[in-house]
């Protein structure tokens, strides 16, 4: 089975989670714009009074599949999130922001009751860190940033050519063992020119559900 293929089965569970008539909370990236071509698929358009989206990238295929974006101001709390992520640890903590839409992700995570993570079984770790942990910077703190990245044990480098949807830049920090998920998030947060740190350990998922060639999983 292609990671693809696993990443539509995990999709696909997914949509058991759509709450009829609750506004939805839509995240980024391959496996997500298999739930949105799932939502089309099924017809389940009707059953969506509208979406909360993470990225300039998710609101044009909602669009596109006749889904009304909402602005989050105007929602309040979300029932149901349904995101990606780059690595989940078995206490359901995340690294996210390899598609460079953290930020948003956070904050709609953060607004949400129920975060439901969808990935395929590559993204499954023991210890997060192997994928390099994105962080999403000020422009103009960028170097700062880095030192202070760096004097942390990473190596941080910038995402070429990419400025997220809220015009700053990402750096993708290697080489970090993140054994204390939560005091990294609060550590690396608080450096300031930092927006996002793409460590979701604060706020986890609270249900995963994996694809895999022998079935998917839920985890919660
Ligand atoms: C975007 C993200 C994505 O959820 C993450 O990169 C996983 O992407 P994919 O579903 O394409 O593997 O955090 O910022």
């Amino acid at each position: 089975m292609s990671a693809d293929t696993a990443k539509r089965q995990a999709a696909e569970a997914a949509l058991a989670y759509i709450e009829p008539g609750e506004v939805l909370g839509v995240g980024t990236g391959s496996t997500v714009n298999h739930f949105i071509d799932l939502i089309a698929e099924k017809r389940l358009q009707a059953d969506i009074p509208g979406a909360v989206s993470s990225s300039e990238a998710t609101t044009q295929r909602l669009h596109k599949i006749g889904v009304r974006v909402l602005d989050l101001n105007d929602t309040g709390t979300l029932s149901i999130y349904v995101d990606g992520a780059d690595e989940a640890n078995a206490h359901l903590q995340l690294i996210k922001g390899g598609g460079a839409a953290l930020t948003r992700e956070k904050i709609v995570a953060a607004a949400s009751r129920k975060f439901v993570c969808i990935v395929d079984e590559s993204k499954r770790v023991g210890v997060l860190g192997k994928f390099p942990l994105p962080v999403e910077v000020i422009p103009m703190a960028r170097s700062y940033v880095g030192r202070q990245l760096t004097a942390l044990g990473g190596h941080p480098y910038l995402r070429e050519g990419v400025t997220t949807d809220n015009g700053n830049l990402i750096l993708d920090v290697r080489g970090l063992d993140i054994v204390d998920p939560v005091a990294l998030e609060s550590r690396i947060n608080a450096i300031a020119g930092v927006v996002t740190v793409g460590l979701f350990a604060q706020r986890p998922a609270d249900v995963l559900i994996v694809g895999s060639p022998g079935g998917t999983q839920i985890i919660d």
